[in-house]
């Protein structure tokens, strides 16, 4: 049985698109936790961000992690760019049995290019006005999460690669562990 594999990082890193590519390659069933959440929660993570509040979000994360990793094999789940961060989600992510967690780690520089323009649809970045302004929001948010995304398994750089080259090292990297 294949391993279930958790792709964490930084909003922008890519975690949807390699994730569905490594799903559809691998045969694995693919879930994007935001995703769950809203159709869970019959909202989109802006509303729920907006009516409920970002405590909510972050319990129902939390809920949403446990009920898909105990129930789901041969999974390929990509997180939220927060979801290692908040409560004990890194240590419920890396004790699973029959997972691995794979971080996307991508530089400010690219990210901020990749975010500028859809910004308004993440909740927590949407404030910032300009391209200076986003970088420096990045900046701080990372330097605060690395202690949880640097806990991952696996760390793949993204920078400069294409999706197909990114997912093509994930998966050797699964075979060569399984
Ligand atoms: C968040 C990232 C978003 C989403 C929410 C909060 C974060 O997911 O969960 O807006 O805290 O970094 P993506 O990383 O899929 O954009």
């Amino acid at each position: 049985m294949k391993k279930n594999i958790i792709l964490i990082g930084y909003m922008g890193s890519g975690k949807s698109a390699v994730g569905r590519r490594i799903a559809s390659v691998n045969s694995m069933e693919y879930i994007d936790l935001d995703d769950y959440i809203e159709k869970k929660e019959g909202r989109s993570v802006t509303e729920i961000f907006k009516v409920k509040g970002e405590i909510y979000f972050r319990k129902c994360e939390t809920a949403y992690l446990i009920e898909l990793l105990d129930n789901k094999n041969n999974l390929l789940l990509s997180l939220g760019g927060g979801t290692p961060c908040f409560g004990n989600n890194i240590n419920v992510i890396n004790n699973l049995k029959n997972g691995i967690s794979i971080y996307l780690k991508t530089s400010i520089v690219e990210l901020s290019k990749r975010l500028f323009t859809e910004r308004s649809k993440r909740p927590l970045i949407a404030h910032t006005k300009d391209n200076g302004e986003l970088s420096e929001f990045i900046a701080k948010h990372i330097f605060e999460r690395s202690t949880y995304y640097n806990q991952a398994n696996y760390t793949v750089i993204t920078d400069g690669r294409a999706i197909v080259e990114i997912s093509d090292e994930i998966i050797n990297l699964e075979n060569s562990i399984n």
